[in-house]
């Protein structure tokens, strides 16, 4: 497959890296995605060894279905910034990425993910406030937020009106998916909702949120995952239809003619 329209509204299981060095250069408008955040390589015991404290009942703790999420650092940093610079090379010059990612302590130390990011075109970062949570031992306030980087090229602009959104945004969490990290569908089609893009590719993804937020816009989407299950669980997902509630022609409308709060 190298023409991008073979690649369109389909889902692809596979090594990302592999499959995105097959795609043309300058063929995507978006890519929203959140990759394993190597959580499981930890300064927090349980998380690491499965011995409790306050990971003791994250969804994680098993890492996913073909990943274990515990890379040495140094290999994780270079494998997320190898991903950035596909994704880059995809983008068309008026395209951007939003990265989703969570910032954490390790050894007293802020693990702001600068080193993934750094030399990366950042334009902003927007707080995911996910509204509670669970779990968690005495010792800690409940975590609510991730970061979502947005990396812009030079000409990428939101869709109108797009901007009164502000950076911070509330969304509850999907407690009714079985992946074990996967994004609201709100979310995403908030993101692309922001923008004009008609071609949206997520290299980790997971259920396939970012599939089902784009088919919902009336946007195509690409979508690659390692785990033969994800994979699997997308595509029941896609053909299903997930509205939040709403109809696909309210969400149409919404979108990116209105944007507003
Ligand atoms: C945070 S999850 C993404 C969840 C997704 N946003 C959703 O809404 O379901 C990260 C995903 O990356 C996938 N993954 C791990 N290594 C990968 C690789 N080398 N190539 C493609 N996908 C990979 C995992 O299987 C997992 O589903």
């Amino acid at each position: 497959m190298n023409s991008i329209n073979d690649y369109l509204n389909k889902i692809i299981c596979g090594d990302c890296i592999e499959v995105m060095q097959k795609m043309p250069n300058k063929s995507i408008d978006l890519a929203v995605t959140s990759p394993p955040y190597n959580l499981k390589n930890s300064t927090g015991n349980g998380m690491k060894d499965g011995r409790g404290g306050k990971w003791a009942n994250a969804a994680l703790q098993n890492g996913y279905s073909h990943h274990d999420d515990c890379m040495p650092h140094e290999k994780y940093v270079a494998w997320q910034r190898k991903c950035l610079e596909e994704m880059m090379r995809l983008l068309k010059d008026d395209g951007a990425i939003f990265y989703n990612h969570k910032w954490r302590v390790q050894n007293g130390l802020l693990q702001d993910r600068q080193d993934i990011v750094s030399g990366f075109p950042v334009r902003q970062i927007i707080i995911w406030h996910r509204n509670g949570g669970i779990n968690f031992n005495k010792g800690y306030f409940l975590p609510t937020y991730e970061v979502i980087y947005l990396i812009a090229k030079k000409n990428f602009k939101l869709a109108p009106k797009a901007n009164a959104l502000g950076d911070v945004w509330d969304m509850g969490q999907d407690l009714n998916n079985p992946h074990p990290a996967p994004f609201p569908v709100e979310l995403i089609e908030r993101i692309i909702g922001s923008t004009t893009a008609e071609i949206v590719l997520d290299p980790f993804m997971g259920s396939g949120t970012t599939a089902v937020a784009a088919k919902n816009l009336g946007r195509k989407y690409i979508g690659i995952d390692v785990s033969p299950e994800y994979c699997q669980m997308a595509e029941e997902r896609i053909k299903k239809g997930h509205f939040n509630g709403k109809k696909q022609q309210d969400l149409l409308s919404l979108f990116p003619q209105d944007c507003s709060v």
